[in-house]
C-alpha cells in the first residue's frame, strides 16, 4: 500500500473542479492501457487564458488527486504557462507521489495538453468556437 502525502489525500477526498464544462473550448482525453484509468479535461479559454478547467477521472486515488491539482494549477494561466505544467511539477505540488504512482501524474499533464491542442486546432480551422 503506497503512502500518500496529506495533500494527495486532501485532493483525493475533496477534488476541486470535478465535472464537465458545457460547450467547452477544448477537450482532452487520455487513458492508460496498463491500469485502465481514464481522464478527461475540459477547458474554457478567454483572451488566451484558461478561464475554467474541469475534469472527469475514472481512476485511482492518485489520478484523482493529480487531476484536481492540475486543474487548480492551470486555472487562470495563459496557454503557454499551462503547457509548462509537467508531471514532476504536479507531483511536487502534491508533496510527492509514490514511485509506482508516478505514471498517474503523467496522465494529468497529458490530458490538459491535449485539451489545449484541441482548442488550438479548432481555432486554427476557424471553425466552431
Ligand atoms: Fe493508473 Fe493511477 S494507477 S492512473
Amino acid at each position: 500500500m503506497p503512502i500518500y502525502s496529506e495533500k494527495v489525500m486532501d485532493h483525493f477526498m475533496n477534488p476541486r473542479n470535478v465535472g464537465e464544462i458545457e460547450n467547452p473550448d477544448g477537450i482532452g482525453e487520455v487513458g492508460n492501457p496498463v491500469c485502465g484509468d481514464m481522464m478527461t479535461f475540459y477547458i474554457k479559454v478567454k483572451d488566451n487564458r484558461l478561464e475554467d478547467v474541469k475534469f472527469k477521472t475514472f481512476g485511482c486515488g492518485a489520478a484523482i488527486a493529480v487531476s484536481s491539482m492540475v486543474s487548480e494549477m492551470a486555472k487562470g494561466k495563459t496557454l503557454e504557462e499551462a503547457r509548462k505544467i509537467t508531471p514532476q511539477l504536479v507531483a511536487d505540488e502534491l508533496e510527492g507521489l509514490p514511485k509506482n504512482k508516478f505514471h498517474c501524474s503523467n496522465l494529468g499533464a497529458q490530458a490538459l495538453s491535449k485539451a489545449i491542442d484541441d482548442y488550438l486546432s479548432k481555432k486554427n480551422k476557424g471553425g466552431k468556437k
